[in-house]
């Protein structure tokens, strides 16, 4: 859908920061595609772009195998900007040398500067992050040299005629001082771009698209009761009313009270046409006797589906099925031969078979935060807002081993007296995640002057912005003490209380 009136292309060569960079044009309120190497350039001529951004990669520019895009990109006419292994592409494709350096050049970098169009008005000397060994030896020509570091001879170079610009250094990442100034300037100097892009302008011109799309059809939506499935339903049914169905299936893996929380709030403040499937007994059947972690997972989600379908059903023809997918798990899930560590799977994973005739995706543009502003936007409660995030598969892998009913019981009043904890110590929007674990593991304790065989509780909270790694939150003793002390005395069953101090990698966040 058309959602901007300027777009820039942030053109994928393998980089760890693409999505950063994405996320950080946006922040210039200019609105960014992440697309990879090899898009043909007709494509990429048709789609209108006002500028370019290479983004680095792992690779060297002579290795047969690197990601490169044809020499045409850059004669588009449209203005370039190239970071670290995409301003060596730049400098390889025009006609420039690149070679490789004894010394790798990481981290801060004390870089000088030339005025030119990235750089005029930034102070003359200033920290840039660098992360390389291949280094620009020769610039092509028409070229002039806008920045060095030490190491660098070529920490940056202009072409301002063609509109060519490349930075060695990576302008996106915090640490260099400048970097949002930088990207500023190639957006809005070399492209002319005016900045004009509003998350509110994104909202109402969804909510115009989805009408259009929809017409007087019915929609489907699963809600999860997570922030993404939630913002979806909610731009769906500002568009389409009553013309929107949504299937809540309460596995009974949720968290304490979440289930009713997430009825009251659609049901009661947005009037939607909810279903509420109980299907708690179900799970649970299919999870008897089962305590291997993927075994777990491929049942949940099998079940999941065999429910919706079953209501699918009842409801007769779907015309449209509502989504809740964002932009991250697009570019993912066009990546991807990483080693599957755990099956994730979320209502994300529905059957493609229950014919319906088109899927609404409203979120498909936009990163996590920017969900977030638009849920806020929409009236949906802070709370739900910043919900963490929550598995798919929910408690039952937070249950090791075999999941049964007590222990669920049991997860879930510990797990609500942590959430409690953190939040009146006011940690819950600096700690990412933060849940307890039933370990599986009995205990001898010693309450009153008697001996207890009781279950070991693990408190897991990490702080991460990505969660592909993560660190384990530094909280404070007291509150720790103050969790462990409540669950020990409110929780009939529990006589250990644990706080994990492992990072990601290598363990993971959740347990299973
Ligand atoms: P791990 O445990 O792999 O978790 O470090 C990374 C993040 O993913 C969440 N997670 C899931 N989310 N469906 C989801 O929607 C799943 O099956 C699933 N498994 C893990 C996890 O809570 C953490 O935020």
């Amino acid at each position: 859908m058309k959602i901007a009136n300027e777009k820039v292309l942030v053109l994928d060569f393998g980089g760890q920061y693409c999505q950063l960079i994405a996320r950080r044009v946006r922040d210039c309120k200019v609105y960014c595609e992440i697309k990879p190497s090899h898009t043909p350039v007709e494509q990429i001529r048709a789609e209108g772009y006002k500028g370019i951004i290479f983004t680095g990669g792992p690779n060297s520019v002579y290795e047969e195998s690197s990601p490169k895009c044809p020499a045409e990109v850059l004669e588009l006419g449209i203005p370039v900007l190239g970071i670290c292994y995409g301003a060596q592409l730049m400098a390889y494709l025009l006609g420039g040398k690149v070679s490789a350096s004894q010394v790798k050049e990481y981290g801060k970098t004390e870089t000088s500067f030339q005025p030119g169009t990235l750089f005029s008005g930034l102070p003359p000397r200033s920290v840039t992050w660098m992360s390389h060994t291949d280094y620009i030896s020769t610039v092509p020509e028409g070229f002039s040299v806008t920045a060095q570091s030490e190491a660098c001879p070529v920490a940056a170079m202009e072409h301002d005629e063609k509109k060519w610009y490349a930075v060695q250094f990576h302008p996106e990442v915090e640490h260099t001082e400048y970097g949002q100034q930088i990207l500023e300037h190639f957006l809005y100097r070399a492209c002319g771009c005016k900045g004009d892009w509003e998350m509110s302008s994104f909202a109402q011109e969804a909510v115009r698209q989805i009408r259009e799309t929809v017409g007087d059809k019915k929609v489907f939506c699963a809600l999860s009761g997570g922030v993404d499935s939630s913002v979806a339903a909610v731009l769906v049914h500002k568009a389409v009313g009553k013309n929107l169905t949504c299937v809540f299936v309460d596995h009974g893996l949720l968290r304490k009270n979440e289930g009713d929380e997430v009825e009251r709030i659609f049901r009661e403040q947005f009037d939607m046409n909810l279903i509420r499937v109980n299907a708690q007994d179900r799970f649970l059947a299919k999870l008897a006797g089962v305590s291997e972690p993927e075994q777990k997972r491929k049942a949940i989600g099998e079940e999941f589906i065999r429910v919706f379908e079953e209501e699918a059903k009842k409801l007769g023809k779907i015309d449209y099925l509502c989504q809740g997918t964002i932009y991250p798990d697009v570019v993912e899930s066009g990546t991807g031969d990483a080693a599957v560590i755990k099956s994730h799977h979320n209502v994300g994973g529905l059957p493609k078979d229950i014919g319906f005739r088109g899927l609404i995706e409203p979120l498909r543009d936009l990163f996590k935060d920017e969900v977030r502003r638009v849920g806020l936007e929409l009236g949906i409660p802070a709370p739900l807002v910043w919900r963490q995030p929550f598995p798919g598969p929910g408690l039952a892998i937070r249950v090791l081993g075999e999941v049964t009913r007590e222990k669920l019981d049991v997860l879930r009043e510990a797990d609500a007296i942590f959430r409690e904890e953190i939040a009146a110590a006011g940690l819950d929007r600096t700690v990412s995640q933060y849940f307890a674990v039933l370990t599986g593991i009995r205990s001898v304790g010693v309450m009153g002057d008697g001996r207890t065989y009781e279950n070991t509780v693990a408190l897991r909270a990490v702080t991460t912005s990505d969660f592909m790694t993560a660190d384990w939150a530094r909280i404070p003793y007291d509150v720790l003490e103050k969790t462990s002390n409540r669950i020990v005395n409110e929780v009939a069953g529990v006589n250990h209380v644990l706080y994990d101090i492992t990072s990601k990698p290598p363990a993971t966040i959740e347990y299973e």
